[in-house]
């Protein structure tokens, strides 16, 4: 297989020497997001000072800019002519093309410009990357013949970016944008308002501009930290209409869609902020300087639902997009049920109780806004109460919304948090930089599949798309933020555009490493953890095994040692499996084949052997799907689960479940000790059980109360000589969680780390 693939090379090679082979080290297997079909040929189309094109007025915006591309990426300067051709086929779908590059033409087929474009982006991908910033200096460019025919699998392809919490440059926001349109994304969702800061001009309102686009100063760390510290530092600023304007049409071109996202009636503490009387207590609040979800929300008077239709006026004159996104996540009720105008509203409107009002509330605005030939989509708490009539349902509470809504008829886009939200950490390294939480690699990302099973083949329509939310407490700067969104944004293009069949994470991480230089020429800061290493533990025979694995090609390897040192050059190759027999601490590196060349970092786990390492699990319930672990299996593996990221191998999650551990040892052993850990980030909504309870064998069940107020809560339970064949421990969820606690009125998450026998 290799040496073919050398040999096919080598022939290729040959037939180019004398023309720069240099310059055309594409193969098929590159294009970002993957092709329906792709056919190659051996020869090759030479863009030259001569080449021509021409291009149906229909398809002009495409046409100009592969010209514009080629035009300051290179010297050369294209003609008129019909060497490169955009042609219409009004057979193809909407977002369709047909790209045929042969030796002596190319044309470029679509129903519409926006198809057209994304030729012009798959062509983009084809030619050098030295074109992305002007560095190629040769006179000629070199493009392989082949035949493409494409079309995307999902017509809503987005990303979001929360500039509420920190702002980034008009120009850095059309760099992201020119991101979306290389990939084929065609919806940006625009996160302009939040708690911490109003960030578009509304000329009705003035404060809006000077009080509520500025907080006076900002959480430092994470907030879950014991003690808030602040930075001191006033921060803040917003967009100008006419910025704004500058922004659509930019992404006009490049045929995305700008849904602005005004939210309601929670996360407006800015708002009210600078209009106290937006909120039921007409008290004096301050922009939010720290994150979480804060009491503070619309009351729905008079007042407010004036000022939001004036600000929905402008906003529509300068958003021309079919949606326009109202938010409508995470509005505690406290406020709403001791305000005495909300609960006469309660009676007079013959509402149920508050989240009726919250329904009340959005459908007024919905109507609002469809009186204006628009449509709104909010989150998927807007299901609470009543759906809107028309809305669309952004999911991001895993897919249980989306399901509810499909199956009522509704439109949905997934955004689970699972899978979506690229805030998460990407890799397990102690050096990441600090992130909301939660872990969310690569192929994790790549393996999504935004159909939720629970849906019917008719109801399946009702998906319009996928998008990836970068929410930004955690992420001040331009370059964090092209670290969290990339390569990420990649993965979720291929989700969103590709056939499923088509998708293949091997495949994917090869094309990555090629696209890796058009990043760097385009001055991306991505990360990059294809060579970090991951593990993974199996159970054979009552015995665990270690095993490791990367993203190897056959000129890597793995090299390790298990006492704790630095792998070098030298130490042993990873051939197979560990058997965990006893205690280690496994260092690891993928490295060159014969070469002392290592690639990406080196990889720690430690492993603590115990008398549970080996024996049987059993939970009566399943993990929640995409906190499963390594399934229950992994809670006696040897392996504790990160301190930080309660989405990695080790940590299980349960969503509003008691559950019921057994560990079977198959024969009587001395235990010692019980240690097990919960997880407690309650912003995410973890908050770990008051209450445990341990039995061995057949004895009477002994109760554990926790304290809960660390990030990580301790259990522990020592016992002097017990004997015992079989451990029982039932763990009972925290329940719904009460009002003034984050997430209140959800079920609460229980999240369970290794349990460690002695
Ligand atoms: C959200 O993440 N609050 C939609
Ligand atoms: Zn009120």
């Amino acid at each position: 297989m290799h040496i073919k693939k050398l040999i096919g090379l080598f022939i290729l090679s040959l037939a180019l020497v004398n023309c720069k082979e240099e310059s055309i080290q594409i193969t098929q297997t590159q294009i970002i997001p993957i092709p329906n079909s792709i056919e190659l040929s051996d020869s090759f189309f030479t863009i030259d000072e001569n080449t021509g094109v021409t291009y149906d007025d229909n398809l002009k915006v495409s046409a100009q800019f592969l010209k514009n591309f080629i035009e300051t990426g290179s010297q050369i300067t294209l003609k008129q002519g019909n060497a490169i051709q955009f042609l219409i086929d009004e057979t193809l779908e909407p977002e369709a093309y047909k790209l045929t590059v042969s030796k002596k033409e190319i044309k470029i087929e679509a129903s519409t410009d926006q198809g057209a474009f994304y030729a012009v982006q798959t062509l983009r991908q084809l030619m050098p990357v030295g074109l992305e910033n002007g560095a190629f200096s040769e006179n000629e460019i070199l493009i392989q013949a082949v035949v493409i025919n494409d079309k995307p699998q999902f017509s809503y392809r987005g990303m979001h970016l929360d500039v509420a919490r920190h702002m980034f440059s008009v120009e850095f926001i059309k760099k992201y944008i020119d991101a979306l349109a290389m990939l084929k994304l065609n919806t940006f969702h625009w996160h302009l308002t939040d708690d911490q800061g109003w960030r578009i001009e509304i000329k009705k309102y003035t404060k809006l501009q000077e009080v509520a686009a500025y907080r006076d100063e900002t959480l430092v760390g994470h907030y879950s930290d014991r003690l808030h510290q602040f930075d001191g530092k006033r921060y803040g600023g917003y967009y100008t209409q006419e910025e704004v304007k500058d922004i659509v049409q930019y992404a006009k071109e490049r045929f995305v869609t700008v849904i602005p996202e005004i939210e309601m009636p929670g996360h407006a503490q800015a708002a009210i902020a600078a209009y106290p009387e937006l909120g039921c207590s007409d008290q004096p609040v301050e922009v939010a300087k720290k994150w979480g979800v804060f009491e503070e929300i619309y009351c729905p008077n008079q007042k407010t639902f004036a000022f939001l239709e004036d600000v929905l006026d402008e906003v529509l004159e300068l958003f021309p997009s079919k949606y326009i996104h109202i938010g409508g996540d995470e509005a505690p009720k406290t406020r709403w049920k001791n305000c005495e105008h909300c609960q006469a509203l309660i009676k007079e409107e013959g509402l149920k109780d508050e989240h009726h009002l919250q329904s009340y509330f959005i459908t007024k605005m919905e109507k609002y806004l469809n009186s204006k030939g628009r449509q709104i989509i909010g989150w998927d708490e807007i299901l609470e109460g009543g759906l809107a009539p028309n809305a669309t349902v952004m999911s991001w509470r895993g897919t249980s919304g989306a399901v509810e809504a499909a199956k009522s008829g509704h439109n949905v886009i997934m955004t689970p948090t699972s899978h979506c939200y690229f805030d998460y950490y990407q890799s397990e390294n102690d050096d990441e930089p600090l992130a909301i939480g939660g872990f969310l690699p690569l192929e994790k990302v790549y393996g999504f599949n935004p159909i939720p099973e629970e849906l019917t083949e008719n109801e399946r329509q009702y998906v319009l798309g996928a998008q990836g939310n970068i929410w930004t407490e955690y992420i001040p700067t331009e370059k964090h933020l092209e670290y969290m969104a990339f390569p990420r944004m990649l993965a979720l293009s291929e989700v969103v555009w590709s056939q499923p069949e088509r998708k293949n994470y091997k495949d994917f991480v090869s094309r990555l490493e090629n696209f890796h230089q058009r990043l760097d020429a385009l001055k991306m800061n991505y990360a990059n953890h294809l060579y970090d290493i991951e593990y993974e533990t199996e159970r054979i025979n009552d015995e665990v095994y270690f095993k490791l694995d990367s993203n190897l090609s056959e000129d890597k390897i793995i090299r390790l040692e298990l006492n704790g040192s630095e792998p070098d050059y030298e130490s042993r190759v990873y051939t197979e499996p560990i058997l965990i027999d006893k205690s280690m601490e496994v260092k690891a590196a993928v490295y060159k084949f014969n070469s002392k060349e290592k690639l990406g970092r080196t990889f720690t786990q430690n492993i603590n052997y115990h008398k549970a390492v080996g024996a049987k699990i059993t939970i009566n319930k399943q993990p929640y799907k995409a906190y499963s672990g390594s399934g229950a299996q992994g809670l006696i593996n040897g392996i504790s689960g990160s301190d930080s990221r309660y989405g990695d191998k080790e940590w299980l999650g349960f969503w509003g479940e008691d559950i019921l551990i057994e560990i079977d040892f198959r024969e009587e052993l001395e235990i010692n000790s019980i240690k097990t850990r919960f997880y407690n980030s309650n912003g995410q909504w973890i908050y770990a059980p008051e209450k445990i309870l341990v039995a061995f064998d057949n004895n009477q069940y002994q109760e554990f109360n926790l304290a809960n107020d660390e990030l990580l809560i301790n259990f522990e339970f020592n016992v002097a000589n017990q004997r015992a064949k079989k451990v029982y421990i039932k763990v009972q969820n925290y329940g719904t969680i009460p009002e003034g606690k984050q997430g209140a009125g959800n079920k609460a998450w229980t999240f369970i780390d290794e349990i460690i026998i002695n």
